[in-house]
């Protein structure tokens, strides 16, 4: 069933792609800008080359100037005009005149393309830095200060391109509605916002409003909402299976399979369909945002917003800059995780984030100690229980998490980071292969009703 739903999303999100031809581009893209500097670089010593012509004549004269002490071959006519000596002082006096002419020239025209240079340079720095200005504010400082910045290139660095004004969040879209889709509208619906919850299966959007009419009921018991605010929630999730009618969100999430070419295929759609000014959130787990972004018009507007399940629990999202990723769509994130009620925390976009890169090899050192008998899984789980205050057992928690996601971000991790200590423990991959996927199938390291 899982798998099946999977191939229709993918299908569908692939097939979407082809739609519409390029519309407006409002973002200059970080390439585009270093290649035009390269170039403005490339042009900047042209004029110093003005003058250059100026030298041809050069040869001539010191042709000249060597020729001129040798006795002159021709008859001299008589009487002279001009004593002797005075005579033979004649040609020198010329070719001094006509040297002091051509060197006083061509440093006039040096000058002249040395102007030229320096104001071409001059207009070059100050267009540069209006560009890169702009991330040059308090807030970078103190991020730099605190050691937050990105590795690699800086990327509050990038200049807000012409972005248009970030709109108020009202309207948030989310993508797949399976454990993560829904927990997401869940939190977003009770703390007012509209929601669109799309998904190509429209069984599995009933099953979504099931499970979150069942969530907002038990917080209900728990008097942490009131009846009255749980049903306008409810009311405030729209769904759809047709993707085209997100297209008046304020904001996307999208929560889709863990897997590139599903996720790259709805991120070319979304941005065909959504206004150019929207912020495309994902709530991957594992996959590089860059990548993402970069299938996009608008990478500065691609950031990574990871929950944890269960999302109306857990306190964490993650927040993910991309390479490109702007300040205002951080900004704007970083308060939306405040709205939800959630604590956001700033990570750097590699291979599982932080969350992941820790959490999958304990999950799958602990199927390595279950395969090699070292301990069964009840066993494994109590220490960590019992001795690490863990809510949950590693194993238990894989059950919950499902097991299909855990060996995807494995291999997301083994891929991206290229370290063999990375690899999926071959117990996770035969269980997988198996359709013991944990809970949501009934059985993992444990059996479920
Ligand atoms: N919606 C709303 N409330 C929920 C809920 C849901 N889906 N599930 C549980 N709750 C609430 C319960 O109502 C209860 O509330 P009170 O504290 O007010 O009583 C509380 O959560 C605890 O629930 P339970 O008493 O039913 O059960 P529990 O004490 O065993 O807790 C748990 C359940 C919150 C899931 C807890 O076991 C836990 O925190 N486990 C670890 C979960 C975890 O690590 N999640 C991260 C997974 S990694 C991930 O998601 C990201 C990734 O990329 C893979």
């Amino acid at each position: 069933m899982h798998h099946h739903r999977c191939t229709r999303l993918h299908t569908e999100a692939l097939a979407c792609t082809g739609a519409g031809p390029s519309t407006e581009i409002v973002i200059l893209s970080e390439a585009q800008r270093s290649r035009r500097t390269c170039i403005l670089l490339l042009l900047l010593p042209l004029p110093l080359l003005l003058p250059l012509p100026l030298l041809l004549p050069l040869p001539l004269l010191l042709l000249l100037l060597l020729l001129l002490p040798l006795p002159l071959p021709l008859p001299l006519p008589l009487p002279l005009p001009l004593p002797l000596p005075l005579l033979l002082l004649l040609p020198y006096a010329f070719a001094f005149a006509f040297a002091f002419a051509f060197a006083f020239a061509f440093a006039f025209a040096f000058a002249f393309a040395f102007a030229v240079a320096v104001a071409f340079a001059v207009a070059f720095v100050v267009a540069f830095a209006s560009e890169v200005g702009a991330g040059f504010s308090p807030d970078t400082l103190s991020r730099q200060q605190k050691g937050l910045q990105p590795l690699g290139l800086s990327s509050s660095n990038t200049p807000p391109a012409k972005l248009r004004p970030m709109p108020p969040i009202q309207t948030i879209a989310v993508l797949g509605a399976g454990t993560m889709g829904n927990g997401i509208a869940h939190v977003a619906a009770r703390s007012g916002l509209h929601v669109l919850l799309y998904d190509i299966d429209q069984p599995a959007l009933d099953r979504a409003l099931a499970t979150i009419h069942k969530n907002l009921v038990r917080e209900v018991a728990k008097e942490k909402l009131t009846q009255q605010q749980a049903d306008e929630a409810h009311s405030r999730i729209a769904p759809h299976t047709n993707i085209s009618h997100l297209a008046a969100a304020d904001l996307a999430i999208e929560a889709a399979t863990e897997r590139l070419e599903i996720k790259s295929a709805l991120f070319r759609n979304l941005d065909h369909i959504l206004r150019p000014e929207v912020i495309l959130a994902t709530n991957t787990s594992s996959i590089s945002i860059t990548k993402l972004a970069a299938q996009t018009r608008r990478p500065t507007q691609v950031i990574g917003m990871h929950f944890f399940n269960p999302v109306p629990v857990m306190q964490l999202v993650e927040i993910i800059r991309g390479l490109q990723t702007s300040q205002p769509t951080f900004d704007a994130v970083h308060a939306l995780a405040l709205q939800l009620g959630k604590t956001p925390v700033e990570v750097n976009d590699a291979a599982g984030f932080v969350s992941n890169r820790v959490l999958m090899p304990l999950i799958n050192e602990a199927i390595y100690a279950v395969m090699e008998g070292v301990a069964t899984p009840e066993a494994v789980d109590k220490v960590f229980q019992l001795g690490m205050a863990h809510p949950m057992g590693p194993l238990t928690l894989a059950d919950f998490i499902g097991l299909d996601v855990c060996l995807d971000i494995m291999r997301v991790l083994e891929q991206g980071i290229g370290d063999p200590k990375y690899r999926p423990c071959p117990l996770l991959i035969r269980m997988v292969d198996a359709g013991w996927l944990g809970r949501k199938s009934g059985r993992g390291f444990y059996t479920y009703a």
